[in-house]
């Protein structure tokens, strides 16, 4: 009993009083506030050391929240991307919404387990409403569609991919005859979920692109036919809406058909370019994504959610159960709720209430902002589009989405296009990244952020100008004139 008195003491340090409590509570709240109001003017992207990350050991005894809060400040959220500013035009940004994160603040406090619905029925149904709302998003059928919400794009990508996988019973026996097709624009993840299913043992098509990036439908059934006429199965094509390299949408009518002839999985990575959907001129461009049989969208990109949120939707929610489901006899006390459980139809077992930091920004804003800051993206490319042609640069493509590709002209080994991108993350004011598309390097910009508007554009554009003319890359106003 004495033993047990001590432990319980010591233990307890792990539960704060009241009055600490609030004292970290404030703390925290300064730090953000603090966070927040000098976001305007972070750079996009520093370089900095982490050393004192790096000697600070986990110890017997605990730290002062101020100097942990100071290590935050100086080591972890000035350094690298600013990826909560909206001068991160890189890769694909993630969001941030101040909202969200009060949404996690409560989620993590609480714990409600979203896991089975017997255990917290209404984070269930939080979850449920969230997936409701994006089978509405890509116009799924209500009763039959349901999905799953996931930690990100690469985990419902997997869980889409085990899903064709099961549905068309491939197995160890028939996986070297099976045949997906992609193309090299594709993401990656999707090759990672392949290898974690096994299906990277299956027979893997590269189909050809035409000039706008976007899968050929003709190439892609003369493929298809092929390898039928040679005794394979096609079973799965994965098409993309959105590439992240350059925002390329693949025709998702002309797949649907030739998916729905070959009786093929038609999957749709729409990671980046789903939520594009709320935007009603940009219903015809993403069309036929509804002819899907799985789809994947990303909240924590253009939801503008913060990093930790990707969605799996099945247009057939048995299929999505008979891939996922499992009962354990010491869960027996669950199995009388009529409800469906997050457990059935996703990977993980355990989770905190993820539905929530979607779930109250919805609410609290209403759709309303979300639809204009899409559209707001959609128009500030058209214009950095223009500007960037207008100094000179040639352009991989017209941009579908939001993400511009361009490079200085004339630079067979990219040593120019190297020195600029080098220059811009030495710059640091705007974060831009770079990739090679057939050999060339190019410079993308990419515009996802909620907090990217006019005046990050212009200051992109000016970071720009002036590391070109440090190279002595003359804007084509200038050459005109010469
Ligand atoms: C088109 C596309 N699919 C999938 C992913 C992977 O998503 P995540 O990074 O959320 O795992 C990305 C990431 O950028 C993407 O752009």
């Amino acid at each position: 009993m004495k033993t047990l008195q001590q432990l319980e003491t010591i233990s307890k340090q792990l539960e704060q009083q009241a009055g600490h409590r609030s004292l970290i509570s404030q703390k925290a709240n300064e730090y953000a506030e603090q966070f927040l109001n000098g976001l305007d003017h972070m750079p996009g992207y520093t370089k900095g050391s982490l050393d004192q990350l790096e000697s600070l050991q986990f110890d017997e005894e605990g730290t002062p929240i101020d100097a942990l809060l100071d290590i935050l400040k100086t080591e972890v959220d000035a350094v690298g991307i600013n990826a909560a500013s909206g001068r991160h035009m890189g890769y694909i940004p993630g969001g941030g919404l101040w909202t969200s994160s009060v949404a996690d603040m409560l989620a993590a406090l609480t714990n409600r387990y979203a896991g089975i619905a017997f255990s917290g029925p209404g984070s269930v149904k939080i979850e449920d409403q969230v997936i409701e709302w994006l089978l509405s998003i890509v116009n799924y059928p209500q009763q039959q569609g349901y999905g799953n919400l996931t930690s990100g794009g690469s985990t419902a990508n997997l869980i889409a991919v085990k899903a064709a996988r099961d549905y068309h019973q491939i197995n160890s026996s028939n996986v070297k005859d099976a045949v997906i097709y992609f193309t090299q624009q594709t993401h990656h993840c999707l090759h990672k979920a392949l290898h974690t299913t096994g299906l990277h043992e299956a027979i893997l098509r590269y189909v050809p692109m035409n000039e706008k990036f976007q899968m050929s439908g003709d190439a892609l059934k003369e493929q298809m036919m092929s390898d039928k006429w040679d005794g394979l199965k096609p079973f799965l094509v994965v098409a993309t809406a959105g590439t992240t390299d350059t925002g390329a949408i693949d025709d998702l009518n002309a797949i649907a058909d030739i998916c729905k002839e070959f009786k093929a999985w038609f999957h749709v990575d729409a990671a980046y370019g789903g939520f594009f959907m709320l935007v009603d001129e940009m219903n015809k461009k993403l069309s036929g994504i509804e002819r899907s049989d799985s789809v994947v969208l990303d909240p924590h990109k253009t939801l503008f959610i913060p990093y930790g949120s990707g969605a799996v939707l099945l247009r057939d929610k048995n299929i999505l159960f008979s891939s996922n489901s499992y009962k354990a006899s010491y869960m027996k006390d669950s199995f009388h709720v009529d409800a469906i459980n997050p457990a059935d139809t996703g990977i993980e077992l355990s989770r905190h209430n993820r539905a929530l930091r979607i779930w109250l920004p919805l609410h609290l804003h209403g759709i309303k902002p979300f639809r204009a800051a899409l559209k707001e993206k959609l128009l500030l490319t058209q214009y950095f589009f223009e500007k960037i042609k207008a100094l000179g640069f040639e352009t991989a493509c017209e941009p579908e989405l939001s993400i511009v590709v361009f490079r200085w002209p004339a630079d067979e080994d990219n040593s120019i296009n190297q020195q600029l991108i080098e220059r811009i993350h030495e710059d640091g004011r705007v974060f831009l990244s770079s990739t090679i598309i057939n050999n060339k390097l190019w410079i993308r910009c990419a515009l996802v952020s909620h907090r990217s508007h006019l005046r990050e554009v212009d200051i992109a554009l000016q970071m720009i100008e002036e590391n070109m003319q440090a190279l002595k890359l003359k804007p084509s106003f200038l050459q005109q004139h010469r």
